[in-house]
């Protein structure tokens, strides 16, 4: 661990100090090269087209008549999942010492810096004497709540791109952007629309891809983008003479009124890995057959599905799924703050009796709340990980295959 007087962060204060930072550290910018950009051709005639702006209301709108879930989702992670970067929203260490990420490569490190005009990420030559050729970009829009980490995007012109560190909550440290290699510089990795379509409400997409209407994003997953675009919804209610109560309600959607596939399809949106979009983005909308806009193909059966952002193929693995009357939100109420995790269980035991499992017998009442530590483990990701320092860092994710897992029994016995 460093000190914030070492010899490796005197240098850097001083050529990327606070006051000098645009002066000095955006100098050159011809590394940059140009993005790949990956085409999204529709195949199929989409049912829906992109909704246009217009027709949303935004979460504040439905404030006043649901207080309930509005307040509650305040804190969920999917409200936070991506903001502007601004003091409230930026995560991460930038204090002179542990604002640094050292590389494999002696001379390369990375220096995140708070400056009066926002946050900046700085690559530095340190063989060089005045340590000029780093890139500098700044962070301008955050993705990830933080529970993981937490990753920015700059903007050059209309497009976006990934900045090459991220910010990695389980070891409160900053760490190569998940995908990057170690020890290179990396500012060139575009943002396809594919990218906001799971980690925004809304944006415009212009050709070709990796272009953006910059001043018109609706960042955060707000309410919208599960119950389907709501300003109609809103003027109805709102009319003098509104809907009678308890009469259907067409202009929004109610997951829990879909069937269940289509409740599945909801979150396989964003929950069911990347898949091929065969229509342009955002232009699936909830209820809609998810299959007639994204091309989702599930890993061969002897393939593990990794966990990483694919909890619907993992699910759809368990028996609890293929012979029960299960969806996500058999355990999650997504407008809340996740539960703890000891309280899953009675999700469990509204369909199982605890003497149903055979470790009833050996451990008694003690299995009662720890159902999921045996039959959901946490795993190891191999989509979200890092390599850094020479180290391979994943992040941890919950098996969303209910199932035996022998290794998690011996664990938890152990203790
Ligand atoms: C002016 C008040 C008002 C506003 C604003 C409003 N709603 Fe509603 N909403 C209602 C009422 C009243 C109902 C109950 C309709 C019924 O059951 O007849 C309802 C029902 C719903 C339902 C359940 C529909 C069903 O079929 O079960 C959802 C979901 C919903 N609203 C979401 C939203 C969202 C999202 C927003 C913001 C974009 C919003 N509402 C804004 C008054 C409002
Ligand atoms: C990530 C998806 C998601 C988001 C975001 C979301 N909801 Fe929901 N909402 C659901 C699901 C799923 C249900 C049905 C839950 C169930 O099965 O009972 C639901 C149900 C509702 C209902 C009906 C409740 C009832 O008792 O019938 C209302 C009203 C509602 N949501 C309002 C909101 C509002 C307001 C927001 C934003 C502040 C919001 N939701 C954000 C997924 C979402
Ligand atoms: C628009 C894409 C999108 C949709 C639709 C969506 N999610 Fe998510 N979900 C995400 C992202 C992204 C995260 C990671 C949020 C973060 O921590 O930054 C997440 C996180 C979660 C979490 C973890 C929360 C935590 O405490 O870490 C749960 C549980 C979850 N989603 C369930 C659901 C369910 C259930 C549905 C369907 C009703 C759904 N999601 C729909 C994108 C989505
Ligand atoms: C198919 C939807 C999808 C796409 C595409 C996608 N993500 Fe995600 N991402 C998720 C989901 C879902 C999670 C929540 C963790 C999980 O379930 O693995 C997540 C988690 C994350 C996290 C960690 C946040 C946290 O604290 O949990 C970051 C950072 C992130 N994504 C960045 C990106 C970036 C940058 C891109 C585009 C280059 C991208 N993701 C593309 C769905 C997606
Ligand atoms: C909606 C009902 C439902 C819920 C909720 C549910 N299960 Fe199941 N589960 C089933 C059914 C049905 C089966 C198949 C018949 C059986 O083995 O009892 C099953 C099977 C299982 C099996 C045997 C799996 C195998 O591969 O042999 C385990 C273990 C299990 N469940 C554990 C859990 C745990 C732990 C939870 C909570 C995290 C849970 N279940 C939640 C309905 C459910
Ligand atoms: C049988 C209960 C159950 C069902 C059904 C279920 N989950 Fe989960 N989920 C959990 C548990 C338990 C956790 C771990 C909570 C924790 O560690 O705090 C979790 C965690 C998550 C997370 C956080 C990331 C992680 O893996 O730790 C996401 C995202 C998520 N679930 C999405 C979903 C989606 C999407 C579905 C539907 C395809 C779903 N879940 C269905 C029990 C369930
Ligand atoms: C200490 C780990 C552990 C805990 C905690 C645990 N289980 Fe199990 N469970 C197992 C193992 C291992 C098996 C396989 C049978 C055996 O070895 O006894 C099993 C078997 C099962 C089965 C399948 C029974 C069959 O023969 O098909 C079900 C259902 C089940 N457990 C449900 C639960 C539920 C519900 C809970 C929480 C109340 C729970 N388990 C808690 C380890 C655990």
């Amino acid at each position: 661990m460093k000190s914030a007087g070492s010899p490796l962060t005197l240098p850097l204060r001083k050529v990327c100090g606070y006051a000098s930072l645009l002066a000095v550290c955006l100098l050159p910018q011809s590394a940059v090269v140009s993005q790949q950009p990956q085409s999204n051709t529709a195949s199929a005639t989409p049912l829906h087209a992109p909704p246009p702006a217009s027709v949303y209301a935004g979460d504040s709108a439905c404030a006043g008549c649901h207080q309930t879930e509005f307040q509650e989702y305040q804190s969920s992670p999917h409200h936070h999942d991506s903001a502007e970067a601004t003091r409230d929203t930026v995560l991460g260490n930038f204090t002179p010492g542990r604002n640094v990420l050292r590389t494999r490569n002696p001379n390369l490190i990375f220096a995140m810096i708070k400056a009066d005009d926002g946050y900046w990420q700085s690559s530095v030559d340190i063989a060089h004497p005045d340590h000029l050729t780093g890139i500098a970009e700044r962070f301008d829009i955050v993705i990830g709540s933080g529970r993981r980490g937490q990753t920015s995007l700059y903007w050059k012109g209309d497009q976006l791109y990934e900045l090459p560190v991220t910010w990695w909550a389980y070891t409160h440290r900053w760490i190569n952007s998940p995908g990057y290699p170690d020890g290179q510089v990396h500012f060139d990795r575009p943002i396809i629309p594919r990218c906001l379509e799971c980690h925004t409400t809304w944006f415009e997409a212009l050709d070709p891809p990796n272009h953006y209407e910059r001043d018109n994003m609706i960042l955060g997953i707000g309410c919208e983008k599960c119950h389907g675009p709501g300003r109609e919804h809103v003027e109805r209610e709102s009319s003098p003479h509104p809907p009678p109560p308890g009469s259907p309600e067409e202009a929004i959607v109610n997951p829990a009124r879909l069937s269940p596939d289509r409740q599945m399809d909801v979150c396989a949106l964003c929950h069911a890995g990347v898949g091929d979009s065969t229509a342009p983005p955002l232009s699936y909308r909830p209820g809609d057959v998810l299959a007639d806009y994204v091309k989702i193909t599930p890993p061969p059966p002897n393939v593990p599905v990794d966990v990483h952002g694919n909890q619907v193929n993992a699910l759809e693995r368990s028996k609890c799924y293929t012979s029960g009357k299960m969806t996500c939100a058999t355990c999650h109420d997504v407008h809340q703050k996740q539960e703890d995790v000891d309280s899953y269980s009675t999700h469990c035991l509204a369909c199982h009796e605890v003497q149903a499992c055979g470790r009833f017998r050996v451990m008694g009442e003690a299995i009662r709340t720890k159902c999921v530590e045996c039959h959901m483990p946490e795993g190891k990701s191999q989509g979200l990980n890092s390599h850094t320092g020479g180290q391979l860092l994943q992040a941890e994710l919950r098996a969303h295959r209910i199932a035996i897992y022998p290794e998690a029994t011996a664990h938890l016995a152990g203790r």
